[in-house]
């Protein structure tokens, strides 16, 4: 692949996700904006450290990779920037937290309670604590790539139930009051356990937990434990890359083929400040 300018692009672990340097995300040009989508389609995940990047400077590059998406939860939203929601356990002059803490928390992959999840989250980080609070992501395909054949067979039918209602009630941390109007937006949907994606036809093992509510004509128990075998498998070691944050880190991944978790820190030490947005994706086959 030839790109507008000399990026340099090395793996994050060996055949997942790249880490480019030498860009300047926010000055780049729009043909250096393509080609860092072109390096995330292919590799799952893009990594950018070292950056400076206004709010406007963020929505230029999200708008590289598609319609940005509204966030579910408003409340931690950017004033004037509705498509950037707030992570962080700091609060304001009158005690009202700032952001969001606790997201993402428990191994999933996002928005994936809605008939078309998000493509891509990514992340900005502003502030970010000294230990603790990193965010892993999980290769699905090779986690895919991985199963026996017959094993391929078994699963490739499979149908997942993912709701919103399930999430919300059944997650440990970072609950949030689920109102009607919340609920009516987000009916249960039902999606693939093997996702094809649509870039170049590879296969993902798209298992997750939190939205997951069963199996389309399985009993709930077996179901459910098939799912926890199944996320194991994914996130064993092999398939995982730990994100030790930085300032000025940008962290964008695909969740068409990849799980991902946050991590909890000391926050009564510590603060974190990072912005988290959404582009928009398609419906999963
Ligand atoms: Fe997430």
């Amino acid at each position: 692949m030839t790109y507008a300018e000399a990026l340099e692009v090395t793996e994050l672990k060996p055949g997942f996700g790249a880490e480019v340097s030498g860009v300047d995300v926010a000055r780049a040009s729009d043909a250096v904006h393509q080609d860092l989508v072109d390096i995330f389609q292919k590799h799952g995940a893009l990594l950018i450290r070292g950056q400076t990047m206004s709010p406007d400077d963020l929505m230029r590059f999200l708008s590289a990779f598609g319609e940005p998406e509204d966030h579910t939860q408003t409340k931690f939203t950017l004033p004037g920037y509705p498509k950037i929601y707030l992570l962080s356990n700091k609060k304001d002059d009158t005690g009202e937290p700032i952001g969001a803490h606790f997201d993402g928390i428990g191994w999933h992959t996002d928005v994936s309670y809605r008939e078309k999840p998000v493509m891509n989250t990514m992340l900005y980080s502003i502030e970010v604590p000294a230990e603790g609070g990193d965010t892993l992501l999980a290769d699905c395909c090779a986690a895919y790539d991985a199963l026996p054949a017959a094993r391929k067979a078994e699963l490739d039918p499979l149908v997942l139930h993912h709701s919103y209602l399930h999430l919300m009630e059944t997650r440990l941390y970072g609950r949030k009051p689920i109102t009607p109007e919340v609920i009516k937006d987000n009916p249960d949907v039902f999606h693939p356990l093997i996702r094809t994606h649509p870039a170049d036809g590879r296969k993902a093992l798209w298992v997750s937990t939190g939205t997951v509510k069963g199996i389309v004509g399985m009993e709930d128990d077996e179901a459910m434990a098939l799912i926890d075998e199944l996320v194991e498998f994914v996130t064993q070691d092999q398939f995982v890359f730990r994100h030790r944050w930085q300032p000025g880190d940008i962290l964008t991944w695909d969740n068409r083929c990849t799980l991902h978790t946050g991590s909890l820190f000391d926050d009564e030490k510590y603060t974190r400040l990072t912005h988290r947005m959404w582009v928009k994706g398609d419906k999963p086959f």
